[in-house]
Formats: C-alpha cells, sequence, structure tokens
C-alpha cells in the first residue's frame, strides 16, 4: 500500500497520560488531531493543560478564537499549569492563524475552535460549512507542509452531532471525542479515529477545581452505585489496555406499542437484540409483549460480544424482580443456539473483578488447559448455557 503514514513517528507526550495514552502515545508530527465535545465538558483546560506539557520540551502555540488572553491566563493559573512556555494568540482570522503558525514554527498548535474561524476566501458566515472546510483545508496543508502538529478543539451539540459538518472528521487523521456527564466529575476521552493508533483505547480524567486529573485505575469509576439491585449486573469490560468494571442495567415492563421498544444506551443495539430473542427461545422468558431498556450505568460503554451474559443476566433480573447473587458479575458470548461461548481477556476480566471485591464470576467454560487460576476471593460459576447461567444467578 506504500501508506508512509503508518511509518512509526517520534511521538510528542503532552503530559497528560490519559491523552497521551489514546493517542497511542502521544501526538504524531504533521498530524492534524480533532478534539471534539460538548461546551463545558472541558476542552480548554484540557488543550491548555496538554500544551504546558508539550512546552516543556517543544515549541507550543495555541490559539483561541474564543476567549481573551486574560481568561487563558486566568485559567492557566487556576489549574496551575505552566502556560510560561505557551504563545498564545486571540484571533479568529484564518489568514492571520495561517502566518502565525508559519513565522512562529510551533511543534504543536491548537485552535480553539475550528468553529471561530473565518476566512476572507471563503463564503458563509462563522462556523459555516464552507468556512469550516476552508479552514480545516489549509491547516490540514499546513500541518503536512511544515510537520505541525495541529489540533482542532470542535464544539459538539447536545446530541451529540459535530457542530459543522461530518466532513471535518474525514479530513483529519485523529478524532478523539471527550465526553461526561454534568453531575459527575469524571470525563471520559476516546478515539473515534486514528491512523496512528488503536480506537479501542480510552482515558479517564476527573474535573477538579485545580483543572483535570488523570485517573491512573478507573476499574470501579464507573460503579459508584452498585448494590444488590433488580435489573443490574456488573460487567468487567476491556478497553484497550484496560480492563473496567461497568454495570448493565436493563428495565423491562408492558409495552403499549407494537412492535415493543428494545432501546439500547452504550451496548450493542443488535447483540441486544439477540440477546433478547435467545432469552425468549431459549430461556423461556417471555418479552414479546415486553418492552426492554439496557444501559451502561455513567455513561460508560460495553462495546463486547462479551457483554451478552451481563446483558441477559440484567434483562432476566428485571423480568423476574429479583436481584442477583451479592458481589457476583458475569461475562460471556451468547450465540444464538443458547450456549454461552469463552471470551478473550479471560484473566484480564477476573482479575478486574477480583481487585474490586467481587465474588462471583459468572462466566463460560474454559478449556481447562487454558484457564488461569481466579484471583483469590472469587469464585467461578462456569456455565454452558443460557439457561443455566439464569439457573446459577437468577434463580427463580
Ligand atoms: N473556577 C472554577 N472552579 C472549578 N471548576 C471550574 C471553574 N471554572 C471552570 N470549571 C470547570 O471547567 C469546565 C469548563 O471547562 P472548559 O475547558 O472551559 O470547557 P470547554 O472548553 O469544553 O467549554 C466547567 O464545566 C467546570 O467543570
Ligand atoms: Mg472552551
Amino acid at each position: 500500500m506504500g501508506d508512509l503514514a503508518l511509518v512509526p513517528a517520534s511521538r510528542l507526550r503532552t503530559g497528560v497520560d490519559e491523552l497521551d495514552r489514546v493517542l497511542g502515545g502521544g501526538l504524531v508530527p504533521g498530524s492534524l488531531v480533532l478534539i471534539a465535545g460538548e461546551p463545558g465538558i472541558g476542552k480548554s483546560t484540557l488543550v491548555l493543560q496538554a500544551l504546558a506539557g508539550i512546552a516543556a520540551a517543544h515549541r507550543a502555540l495555541l490559539v483561541t478564537g474564543e476567549e481573551s488572553l486574560a481568561q487563558v491566563h486566568a485559567r492557566g493559573v487556576r489549574v496551575a499549569a505552566d502556560t510560561d512556555g505557551v504563545a498564545i494568540l486571540a484571533e479568529s482570522n484564518l489568514e492571520r492563524v495561517v502566518e502565525a503558525i508559519t513565522t512562529h514554527e510551533p511543534d504543536v498548535c491548537v485552535i480553539d475552535s475550528i468553529q471561530t474561524l473565518v476566512s476572507e476566501a471563503a463564503e458563509g458566515a462563522v462556523g459555516s460549512v464552507s468556512q469550516i472546510r476552508q479552514a480545516t483545508g489549509d491547516l490540514l496543508r499546513l500541518a503536512k507542509e511544515r510537520d505541525t502538529v495541529i489540533v482542532l478543539v470542535g464544539h459538539v451539540t447536545k446530541d451529540g452531532g459535530l457542530a459543522g459538518p461530518r466532513m471535518l472528521e474525514h479530513m483529519v487523521d485523529c478524532v478523539i471525542t471527550f465526553e461526561g456527564e454534568e453531575m459527575r466529575a469524571h470525563r471520559v476521552l476516546r478515539a473515534t479515529k486514528n491512523r496512528f493508533g488503536s480506537i479501542n483505547e480510552t482515558g479517564v480524567l476527573e474535573m477538579r477545581p485545580d483543572g483535570l486529573v488523570s485517573v491512573e485505575d478507573p476499574t470501579g469509576l464507573f460503579l459508584a452505585e452498585v448494590g444488590e439491585r433488580v435489573g443490574s449486573c456488573v460487567f468487567p469490560v476491556i478497553q484497550g489496555s484496560r480492563a473496567m468494571l461497568v454495570e448493565i442495567q436493563a428495565l423491562v415492563g408492558p409495552t403499549e406499542v407494537v412492535p415493543p421498544r428494545r432501546v439500547a444506551v452504550g451496548v450493542d443495539r443488535t447483540r441486544l437484540a439477540q440477546v433478547i430473542a435467545v432469552l425468549s427461545r431459549h430461556a423461556g422468558l417471555r418479552l414479546g409483549d415486553q418492552d426492554v431498556f439496557v444501559s451502561v450505568a455513567g455513561g460508560a460503554r460495553a462495546i463486547d460480544p462479551a457483554a451478552d451474559l451481563a446483558m441477559a443476566l440484567a434483562i432476566a433480573s428485571a423480568h423476574r424482580g429479583t436481584p442477583l447473587a451479592a458481589g457476583s458479575a458475569a461475562f460471556g458470548e451468547i450465540g444464538l443456539t443458547g450456549g454461552v461461548r469463552p471470551t478473550g481477556h479471560w484473566g484480564r476480566r477476573l482479575g478486574a473483578i477480583g481487585a474490586h471485591g467481587l465474588t462471583l464470576a459468572v462466566a463460560p467454560r474454559m478449556a481447562s488447559e487454558s484457564a488461569e487460576p481466579p484471583p483469590a476471593g472469587v469464585e467461578i460459576s462456569s456455565v454452558g448455557d443460557i439457561a443455566q447461567a439464569l439457573e446459577v444467578a437468577c434463580p427463580r
């Protein structure tokens, strides 16, 4: 293919560990990166902290079209970021921004935000498709020509769409989303596109009054409200190099519409439909006239075939009105015949379960030669099919 972009390049570490992790080890010279998130999530804080880290060893430039220099400096003081080495420019004219990059020759330049740039060469108002296309195109060329990293901050609307066109995502090398819930302090970074690394990694940060702090061990972070509750099942999800415990919740109730609702938040819709079909056919659960809602608590995600069993148990628990056994977690892929199949990362999933003090893992049968011993304190309940799993974890 001759894709030179895949030749490993020396990466620039930002010092924000969770951002570096999601990027695949740091920023790749000459790349164009989009950091997208809702207003107020912490994008400006993240890029300022990252630039302060970059500036320790490289040339860093921040172009702000949204805030005054005084506002940027005030944030720098609040989050105790050493911004002395960061050149800061309050500018929204694209031509002047390009000129500044050309003269300043930064190794890393952040544009906060791409939606504020206006070009004399493009039609349309600030933030319009034509303006964003012009600015992104010019900055892409500049990044490649000069081997400069250019990071674009992009606003996302409440419904999750990028304010501005999809084409922005196609033009850049990496898309990093920054998400969180207003009521909770933690924020999650994910790469939804990465020409230079995996898209499975997740970065977790905590928003504190003095800035964003990387969360080194987020294993149990999403389990804040865990307990013995109807319709709840803990699942150890693998995200890149990490295993995290998440809580899969289900709500089941008589429907008023035909066909009944199947709503999936944070889990795969198709797999949910399949799990429901298998529960009906192979475990005798009558769900044909029931709405089924399944979601992952705390805004976490469990897009992983091994989530099948946890989804099934959460649904069964909700349907039967009985909580699962205390201290239990479940993982395993469910086949269309009702069999529970082994999944990857057996040891890491059990490790996360044990690390959090849970005591029972409902899991697929493993060939004895490949099964590692479980961590101390964790009992494994091996199940071969869905009916057996229900018997063990959610008896009638
Ligand atoms: N003085 C403050 N004390 C504590 N947290 C603050 C303060 N000011 C802002 N924040 C936090 O920073 C967030 C805004 O961060 P910011 O980086 O400006 O977001 P964005 O650029 O994505 O709009 C707020 O939602 C709040 O959580
Ligand atoms: Mg901002």
